[in-house]
Formats: C-alpha cells, sequence, structure tokens
C-alpha cells in the first residue's frame, strides 16, 4: 500500500448493508430493465421504496428487475412506455397514481447510444438519442412535477414534494467525438436540471443530476470484444482504477433521494472513480 507501484487496487466495490432511508416512499424509474436503472430500481427498493419499472422494448431485462425489487420485500410494477412518446408518459404516471398510489421519486434514466462519425450522423441518430435522452427527461419531469403538485407534501415520507434524479453523464462536462448526438443530450440535460432546480425550488421539489462514468453496463460491455479489453481500455481514464457497478450508481441514487441529503438541490454528482479530473495531466502538462 505505502510503494504506491506496486499496490493494484482491487476492482470491485465495497459491501455495506442499506440503511431504510425511504420507508414508505414511491419511485418511478424510468429505463429499469438493465445497467444503471436496474442497479438504482433494486437500491430504491432495499431502501424501502415501492418501485414502477418503465421499460421500453426489454420486457425479460424488467422482469428480472422486478424479480429483485420483490425479493427485496418490495412492489414492483411493469409499465412499457417509450419516454420520447409524450401520450405514453402521460399513461405511464397515471399507472404510477392508480396503481402505487403516489409519486415521491422520480429517475429519469432511460437513454441509448447512436454512435457515428459527425458527417455521417444521420437525422435518425440525432433525433433518436435526444429524443429518449433528452426530451424523455423534459416528458418524464413535467409529469412528476404535475403529480408532486396535485398529491401535496406529506411530511411523515419526505420534507420535499417530490425529488427527481437525472441520470446524466461524465459526457455532461466531457466532450466526446463520435458521440456528439449523445453529448449534446447529457449537455442539455445539465441545464435542464438546473433550470428546473431553479423555477421549482419555492414548492420544495429537490431536484439533481447524477453523472456517472465508466459503470459496468450492458450499454458498455457490449461495445467490447471482451470483459478484460473492456477494462483494460477503460481503466486508463480512471484515477480510482475500477469500474463502477450498477450498485454504485444505486447507493448514490438513494442518498440523494432521501431526506439524508434535504439541502442539496441542482448539484450534480460525479459518480466517475475520478474520470472527470483530467488523468493524462496526472504525471504533469
Ligand atoms: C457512457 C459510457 C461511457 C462513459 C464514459 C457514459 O455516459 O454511457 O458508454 O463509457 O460515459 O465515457
Amino acid at each position: 500500500m505505502s510503494d504506491q507501484k506496486g499496490y493494484s487496487p482491487p476492482n470491485e466495490m465495497p459491501r455495506r448493508p442499506m440503511a431504510s432511508v425511504l420507508t414508505g416512499q414511491k419511485a418511478l424509474v424510468t429505463g429499469a430493465s438493465k445497467g444503471v436503472g436496474a442497479g438504482i430500481a433494486v437500491a430504491l427498493a432495499q431502501a424501502g421504496a415501492d418501485v414502477l419499472l418503465n421499460y421500453n422494448s426489454d420486457r425479460a431485462g424488467a422482469e428480472q428487475t422486478a424479480d429483485e425489487v420483490r425479493a427485496a420485500g418490495r412492489t414492483a410494477v411493469l409499465f412499457k412506455a417509450d419516454v420520447g412518446n409524450e401520450g405514453e408518459v402521460i399513461s405511464m404516471f397515471r399507472a404510477m397514481t392508480e396503481q402505487l398510489g403516489r409519486i415521491d421519486i422520480l429517475i429519469n434514466n432511460a437513454g441509448l447510444q447512436r454512435n457515428a462519425p459527425f458527417d455521417q450522423m444521420t437525422m435518425a441518430d440525432w433525433q433518436t438519442v435526444i429524443g429518449t435522452n433528452l426530451t424523455g427527461q423534459f416528458l418524464c419531469a413535467r409529469e412528476a412535477v404535475r403529480c408532486f403538485k396535485r398529491q401535496g407534501i406529506d411530511r411523515s415520507i419526505s420534507y420535499a414534494l417530490g425529488k427527481i434524479i437525472c441520470i446524466s453523464s461524465v459526457h455532461d462536462v466531457i466532450p466526446w467525438a463520435g458521440h456528439v448526438n449523445y453529448a449534446t443530450a447529457k449537455g442539455g440535460i445539465m441545464l435542464m436540471m438546473k433550470s428546473m432546480a431553479q423555477e421549482l425550488a419555492p414548492l420544495r421539489i429537490r431536484i439533481n443530476s447524477l453523472s456517472p462514468g465508466a459503470i459496468r453496463t450492458p450499454m458498455n460491455v457490449e461495445k467490447l470484444t471482451s470483459q478484460e479489453e473492456f477494462e483494460r481500455q477503460l481503466l486508463k481514464f480512471i484515477p480510482y482504477k475500477r469500474i463502477g457497478e450498477p450498485e454504485d450508481c444505486g447507493r448514490a441514487a438513494v442518498w440523494l433521494a432521501s431526506d439524508d441529503s434535504d439541502y442539496v438541490h441542482g448539484a450534480t454528482l460525479y459518480l466517475d472513480g475520478g474520470m472527470t479530473l483530467y488523468p493524462e495531466f496526472a504525471h504533469g502538462g
């Protein structure tokens, strides 16, 4: 440990018991069939929340997440909706109120990638990514705010009228060649989140972003040939020398959704093992 050069840190996260800080709360998680969304949904359930799991195409994945939510002793409701479609989003929030009675937490997570060199990026590549990753977050946040206002505050549940967590990315500040549509959407989320936070603070609606770096998700692992290659490529960009796990995102989201973070508002929490610290400057500029 003292000899930094000889020390190779474990590529695994610490295991800790989850505190029941969300007892009685109801959460809606978009894009909950796998990856970060699934990790967050399960963590919210372990902290005491019932969860509506949104998915668009991967029903089997969403069912797997539902099993884990139920194993934590909480209720899981599945709902298929394209978050970029206004009518489907409105129906989903109606189902949330009908089936779980209220909404306390929105995890605005659904996202995808359609990568291409800039001059080959098609209109469909552009619109698909902006439609899901940015417009989708707008539509879900707007419905959540409407629900929060209708249902009113209940201090026995939370000191906030409602909580919204926008799942962004380190690419809300790190430019990303070959992914201009994705970085544009994430950069947009940052100012959408801050502007909403500024406008809605007086209502006690608490809004923050969680910006993950490289997380071990299907979206990331599929891109590379093997697990070893995935790690070799990515660890170069991560000073803390471990890949993030969906559970890391889950734990951070639980904290941001709970009253433990009641004074945290309009903030972005980077969950990236230091990826945003310009690691290439670690040995001098
Ligand atoms: C992307 C990942 C990428 C990470 C770091 C995330 O937003 O979804 O594919 O590995 O940023 O570049």
